[in-house]
Order: C-alpha cells, then structure tokens, then sequence
C-alpha cells in the first residue's frame, strides 16, 4: 500500500470516529468545514490529484472520491438524525394529556343577591313574565301618590324614606324609591295592557339592624289584562316559590292585609320549621311572612291611565335578600354588603353554574 493509501485510511477512521462522536449541529459542521471545506483536510488531497503521474491518479482518484462521498454522506445522516431527535423531544415536551379535565381560570364569586334575582328571572320568565327596569330615584308621584297612598300615610315621613333635596317637576322632593312598586306605575304608563312583567331592583328605608338594611332588594310582579284573578295570583305565587325553594311540600298562606295600592290584598306567609335556632323551609309548624300581594286597586289602573272597567290584575312584591337569606342558610343581613372576600368566598355562587334549564335552578 502506498503512503498516500495509507493516508487516507487513517484519515477516513478519524473523520467517522469524530463523525460519530459529535455531539451536536456545531460541531458537525466544524466537522465538515475542517473536511470538506476549501481549505479541508479532504479538498487538500484533491489538489494533490494534478501533480501524480497518471498510474497514482487512476489509483487514487477514486479511493479519494469515495472518501469524499463517504465522509459527506455520513455527515448527512448523522445531521437526520440530530433533526429527528430534536422532534422527538420538541413533541415530547409539548405532550397533551387530553383526557385531563379543563383548567378552570379563577374569576371571583358570584354574590347570593345576584344569583337569587338570576334564579327569580329564571322561574318568572319560564312563566312567561318580561322584565321592566325603573330607577332608584324616583319621583314622589310614582313612589307614592300614583300608586293610592292618602298624603299623610307614615311611609311618606322622613322617618322611614330618603328625601333629596331635588325636587321633581310638580315641585316635590324626589325620594330614594321605598319599594320597586313604582316601576309598575312606569310600565302601565308606557305600555298597554295585557302586562306580565316583574322588576327587580335596590330598595331604601331609613331601618338597620341585623334583618334590614338601608338599602335592600326587591322583586316587582304585575299582570294586568281583562281577566287575571286573585286565584290566578295564587297559582303563580305557589308553583314560583316552589320552585325557587326547591321543596315540593312547599306551604304557602294568604292571609288577609292592607296595602294602599291593591284590594283586596293578601300577606303571604310560608311554612317552616323554626326549631333549633334554624329556620327550615317546608316542614314543621310554623309561618314566615315573605311577601306582600292583591289586585290592583282601581285607583291605582285610573292613575296610569288604564280602565279599571275594562282590564284588572294582580300584582306582588318580595325582599330578595330575605329570600337568599331563607334559602342559603345566612344569618345576618349587614353581611350582604360589608364586601368581605372571605364571605364571598364562602356564600358566593360559581359564575359557571348560573342558573339555568341545565345547571337547575339552584
Ligand atoms: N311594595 C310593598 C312593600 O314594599 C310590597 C307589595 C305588596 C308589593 C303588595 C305589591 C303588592 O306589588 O301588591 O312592602
């Protein structure tokens, strides 16, 4: 064998150790370069090709060929082979558990008073009732004297109302609404009957203690049309705070009252059981009183421009916060509106299980 044969032997066993031994990209490529670059290893032999007599040429010419082709191809491969593992571990690391349940982001709490009206708009509006709107200050008119009450009722007495200073177009202080009666009196101006809307909305009274706050909820029911009667009223009232207490044995009783702007009108009271310090819907012996109803006074239709020989009704009225309270097992109003995250925390609803066909009411 000759030098040169020998040479390139020896040559050919260094380059696919280092070949095989290279770790990475880089260092492939320095292989290359030192190789088969033009100032390479390989490419220095080539040039010694032109100056070897015609027998050596024809001899080592293609031994060199093959090594520069061996030494390329090898590079190559092994480049594959760095590409495929990079593939490998670029898919291994953005590897998917699908069968992980979702990953829920964090977006607070929905509060009971909220997540009560959502259920009371469910229940209503499954009973075919729109909802209507009307704002917290309100007119004396619409407050009070639309709806029948005489001009020296207590209701209007500094005592219980919030007065403002501003006075409405007839000259009357305007006041914080008493009660969401007044949208009533909003809807039957603006619209003709037949109406079936409840409103649900904040209330003040000039009251605190641990049951009352100076701004509290309500929810409004009014249905007005030629034919809508007192046995209607109980039908509605009975199937909706079944379905908001979720208690089939739901009790409910309609005891006789007075209120201003309805006649004949009923305080409803439903059955509990108020043994061991805890108020239990459905069972037991007892009564709580939870809402004020009857039909609309004819004073009342007359003052919203409706014909109290033609079209009658009835209408309803509730505390929101009472009814979270009965519901959810709270024991202190004040509560509702201290803005304590850990209250929250523990009483507030999730915002993915509103209430609904699907989720159920409650
Ligand atoms: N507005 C009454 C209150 O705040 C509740 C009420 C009673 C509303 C009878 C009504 C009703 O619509 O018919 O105490």
């Amino acid at each position: 064998m000759t030098a040169k044969a020998a040479d390139l032997q020896s040559l050919e066993r260094d380059l696919s150790a280092r070949i095989a031994a290279a770790s990475d990209d880089a260092s492939l490529e320095a292989i290359r370069v030192e190789a088969l670059g033009k100032q390479g290893s390989v490419s220095a032999l080539m040039k010694t090709l032109g100056s070897m007599s015609p027998d050596e040429r024809k001899q080592f010419g293609p031994k060199l060929n093959a090594l520069k082709e061996s030494v390329s191809e090898a590079i190559l491969a092994k480049k594959a082979a760095f590409a495929e593992a990079a593939l490998e571990a670029q898919l291994k690391s953005e590897a998917l558990d699908v069968t992980l349940p979702p990953v829920r982001p964090r977006v607070g709490t929905i509060h009971p008073v909220s997540q009560v009206m959502e259920e009371l708009a469910r229940i209503f509006g499954e009973m075919g009732f729109t909802v209507e709107e009307g704002p917290d200050i309100e007119t004396d008119f619409n407050n009070f004297t639309a709806l029948n009450f005489p001009s020296k009722h207590p209701a209007r007495e500094m005592h219980d109302t919030f007065f403002m200073n501003a006075t409405d177009e007839a000259g009357a202080r305007k006041v914080l609404r008493t009660h969401t009666s007044p949208v009533q009196v909003r809807t039957m101006l603006k619209q003709k009957p037949p109406i079936r809307m409840i409103c649900m909305g904040r209330t003040y009274r000039c009251d605190s203690d641990s049951t009352h706050t100076p701004m509290f909820h309500q929810i409004e029911g009014l249905v007005i049309d030629e034919t809508s009667s007192m046995a209607d009223l109980k039908s509605v009232l009975i199937a909706a705070i079944k379905a908001y207490f979720e208690v089939d044995d739901v009790r409910l009783r309609f005891r006789p009252h007075h209120f201003p702007f309805t006649e004949p009108s009923a305080e409803v009271d439903v059955g509990c059981d108020r043994s061991g310090g805890q108020i239990r819907i459905g069972a037991g012996a007892d009564w709580l009183e939870i809402l004020g109803s009857g039909m609309v006074h004819p004073n009342v239709l007359r003052n919203c421009g409706i014909d109290p020989e033609k079209y009658q009704g009835y209408a309803f009225g509730m505390g929101i916060d009472r009814l979270a309270m009965l519901k959810y097992g709270m024991n202190d109003l004040r509560a509702f509106f201290d803005a304590d995250v850990r209250w929250l925390k523990h009483y507030g609803f999730s915002p993915y299980l509103l209430p609904g066909l699907a989720a159920g009411v409650g």
